[in-house]
């Protein structure tokens, strides 16, 4: 039996590719394996969001080129988002010339024939389309769980925020069809799929994608998407069997009155949204190119709380922007508190070669960086403390997911907030929506029992 294994860097849309790698490896006949050492075919799918992940990468191939050397026959495949910038090629070629195939995030789908190539020919190859064109449709795709999954519904970014390298990495926004997504969902829910994520870096301009990529054909012979973010929500809320909706990511400069209803209208779209500020100092986020403010981020999240008044709201945070002064830093704490998250992603700027904040000379320095880092996550942890112990002896439905990874004797799952919840229950539970009371609620986590 030839085996495969995948190592995942990065978001969720890394994630989801990785499922379409995997389907595409079963329907060649590969079976997965644990080990990626004793694996016929090894792929990375790489981030470059910061720079960690990136070292992260180095050090994981490193490890692998040991078994490459001792198991001729294996191949290592290295792909997603570091593969689109020339520098990593560079550094690839010169310090690892043994991977024996390189590709894209905007060629995933030719994954089969470029392997079936390395494969016959017994040289490497690396392949790096220009831009990415229709989003591919109808490719196989290996899910994790049966009960839940993700749903890619666009791509790419056109927002150019100063410090990221997405724009650069994944390319101009496509949208997929209405059409295409509407029967992906109906045939998951046939499926017994009770969540879907919706996921694109930016989901609020889904269908809004047009212009330079349009005129290219991204959606063939059939007309533009023609409905809305919330309008296809709508939809979606409407195929039966789908209990749950999420969505990730959202820009807060998109994110119209429309899907803001949605939130108290639909009744499947769970009470929750992930909605990045990344600072709460206008000044920031003015040089960060976010196309908002302070204010007009706090109005949103007063809209949102209107329409859905105990919705959920996480954020993504970044510390230490070039030039951020303690005051500054200081406006991002004080939103914090006045949002009052459920959770939070904080994160220390990295120096992203190739972007316009990189270049900058007012870089913040390192030490400075960490300090304000550990304030931030000390207000974070204050709140979500606060919020954690709320849901004592509260009844909250979870969907259960499996075992617990750290007590096998443990169900573990998720509420339509995203609170993990473990406790005590039969297998036959996993994949169902059940009842727990919540006996202890801690700052990170909650434990229950079935009522
Ligand atoms: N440095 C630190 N964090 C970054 N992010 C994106 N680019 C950078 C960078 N250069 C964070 C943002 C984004 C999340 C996915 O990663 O907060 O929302
Ligand atoms: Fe990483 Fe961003 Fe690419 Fe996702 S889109 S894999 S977070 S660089």
């Amino acid at each position: 039996m030839r085996s495969y294994h995948i190592i995942t860097f990065g978001c969720q849309m890394n994630e989801r590719d990785s499922e379409t790698l995997a389907g595409m490896l079963e329907a060649m006949g590969y079976v997965r394996c644990e080990d990626p050492k004793a694996s016929d075919v090894v792929i990375l799918n790489t981030c470059s969001v910061r720079e960690n992940a990136d070292k992260r990468f180095y050090g994981v191939l490193g490890q692998l080129k040991h078994s490459h050397e001792d198991r001729p026959g294996m191949i290592v495949a290295v792909c997603g988002c570091m593969m689109q910038q020339q520098a990593v090629i560079d550094t690839l070629k010169e310090k690892y010339p043994w991977v024996d195939l390189v590709f894209g995030t905007q060629n995933l789908q030719d994954f089969p024939r470029l392997f079936a190539g390395v494969k016959a020919s017994g040289k490497n190859l690396i392949e790096l389309p220009e831009e990415g064109g229709a989003l591919p449709e109808g490719l196989p795709s290996k899910r994790e769980y049966g009960f839940k999954a993700f749903v890619n519904i666009m791509q790419g970014c056109n927002n150019f925020c100063s410090y990221c390298i997405v724009p650069y990495t994944r390319g101009r926004e496509r949208s997929r069809h209405p059409e295409d997504i509407i029967a992906e969902v109906k045939a998951l829910a046939a499926d017994g799929c009770k969540e879907v994520m919706l996921l694109g870096q930016n989901v609020n301009s889904y269908g809004r994608a047009k212009g330079e990529v349009a005129e290219k054909g991204y959606i063939a012979s059939r007309d533009e998407p023609h409905i809305s973010f919330a309008g296809l929500l709508r939809e979606i809320d409407a195929i039966e069997g789908i209990e749950r909706i999420r969505f990730m990511t959202s820009h807060p400069k998109d994110l119209s009155d429309d899907i803001i209803e949605c939130f108290g209208e639909l009744k499947h779209l769970c009470r929750q949204i992930h909605l990045p500020v990344q600072s709460g100092s206008s000044k920031v986020l003015k040089e960060m190119n976010r196309v908002y403010d302070r204010d007009q981020y706090l109005a949103l999240v007063r809209r949102l709380r209107q329409a859905c008044p105990d919705i959920a709201i996480s954020t993504d945070i970044i510390v230490g922007f070039p030039g951020e002064t303690e005051e500054d830093f200081e406006d991002t704490l004080s939103l914090v508190r006045e949002v009052e998250y459920d959770s939070a992603f904080t994160f220390i700027y990295s120096v992203r070669r190739g972007t316009p904040a990189a270049s900058r000379e007012d870089q913040v320095p390192e030490e400075l960086k960490h300090e304000r880092f550990d304030r931030l996550i000390d207000a974070i942890h204050e709140i979500q403390e606060r919020k954690s112990l709320a849901y004592q002896d509260q009844i909250v439905p979870v969907l259960v997911e499996g075992r617990s990874k750290t007590d096998q004797s443990m169900l573990t799952g998720r509420t339509e907030k995203n609170k993990v919840v473990d406790f005590p229950g039969d297998d036959s539970l996993i994949g169902t929506i059940t009842d727990v009371r919540i006996t202890k609620a801690q700052t990170f986590s909650l434990y229950g029992e079935t009522v």
